[in-house]
């Protein structure tokens, strides 16, 4: 039975994504730590759509977990169709004030938990010569972001990692693109300590990156970037040069007010 498998399906984008799917007839693998929620989200999905949804409650920080993830879907007979890489976490400051336990997390999730199911369950997506996989990167992604060194350095990874499957899977039956979303509202910049309020650019609903997904499956693209302001952004930084690129992002982010200089 096919199946589409969401990391960070607890909440925000990686759940409205789970909803959207579910509504299609999807049936889901919904991956995150908070049990609760997972529960009750599957038993919700469930009872709106009948459709089949397991959950799986790893965190993604552990090496090993994305090993487990596969092995539990390989002993449930699942086969995943669709991978969609949403879990992430970010931490806002400066990179020397980054506690070396965060700075691990935040590799581990947005980075390696990505790789390692990408690598496990493309091998069978080849071998099928069929699948899709979704990464939710950033528009942080496209240069440093001061003040979120770190975050907007493994979302960098994220877009270039699909950069190369996408011409690498091309004409194998599987398809690859990245989500490139600005800033939208879930909560996850105040759990990086990151205060929204100070964000000089408009925070879009979880709606938009939504559709951005569906766009994505629709059409031919490396990348997807939700909003028209995500689009300008994005393309505007051929107008100007690097270190203007950079910080403007630190301005926008406006995680501190001195990056500007
Ligand atoms: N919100 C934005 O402004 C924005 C903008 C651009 C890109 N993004 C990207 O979009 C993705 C989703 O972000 P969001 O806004 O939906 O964030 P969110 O609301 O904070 O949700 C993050 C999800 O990741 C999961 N997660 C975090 N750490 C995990 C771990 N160690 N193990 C397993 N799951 C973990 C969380 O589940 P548990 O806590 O239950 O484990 C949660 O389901 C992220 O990759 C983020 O970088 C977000």
């Amino acid at each position: 039975m096919m199946f589409t498998l969401i990391t960070g399906a607890s909440m925000g984008i990686g759940e409205a994504i789970a909803r959207e799917f579910a509504g299609r007839g999807h049936n889901l693998v919904l991956v995150a730590r908070s049990a609760d929620k997972l529960r009750a989200l599957a038993q919700q999905l469930w009872q709106d759509w009948g459709i089949k949804v397991e959950i799986c409650v790893e965190d993604l920080s552990d090496a090993e977990s994305p090993a487990r993830v596969y092995e539990f879907c390989h002993r449930q007979e699942i086969m995943v169709d669709i991978l969609v890489n949403s879990a992430g976490l970010s931490h806002a400051g400066d990179f020397n004030d980054l506690p070396l336990g965060k700075l691990q997390e935040i590799m581990m999730v947005n980075m390696m938990a990505m790789v390692r199911l990408t690598r496990l369950f493309l091998s069978d997506m080849v071998e099928r010569k069929k699948g899709i996989i979704i990464n939710v990167a950033s528009l942080g992604g496209l240069q440093g972001v001061p003040g979120l060194a770190l975050y907007s350095a493994t979302k960098s990874f994220v877009l270039t990692l699909t950069e190369a499957l996408y011409v690498e899977l091309k004409g194998k039956g599987i398809k690859v693109f990245a989500v490139c979303p600005g800033f939208v509202d879930t909560g996850f910049f105040g759990r990086a300590g990151h205060n929204a309020a100070n964000i000089r650019l408009p925070i879009s609903g979880i709606d938009v990156v939504v559709k951005a997904v569906l766009k994505g499956l629709k059409k031919n693209r490396i990348r997807v970037f939700p909003t028209l302001i995500d689009t300008v952004l994005a393309f505007s930084q051929r107008a100007v040069s690097r270190k203007t690129t950079i910080r403007l992002a630190g301005f926008f982010a406006a995680v501190k007010d001195d990056y500007m200089k």
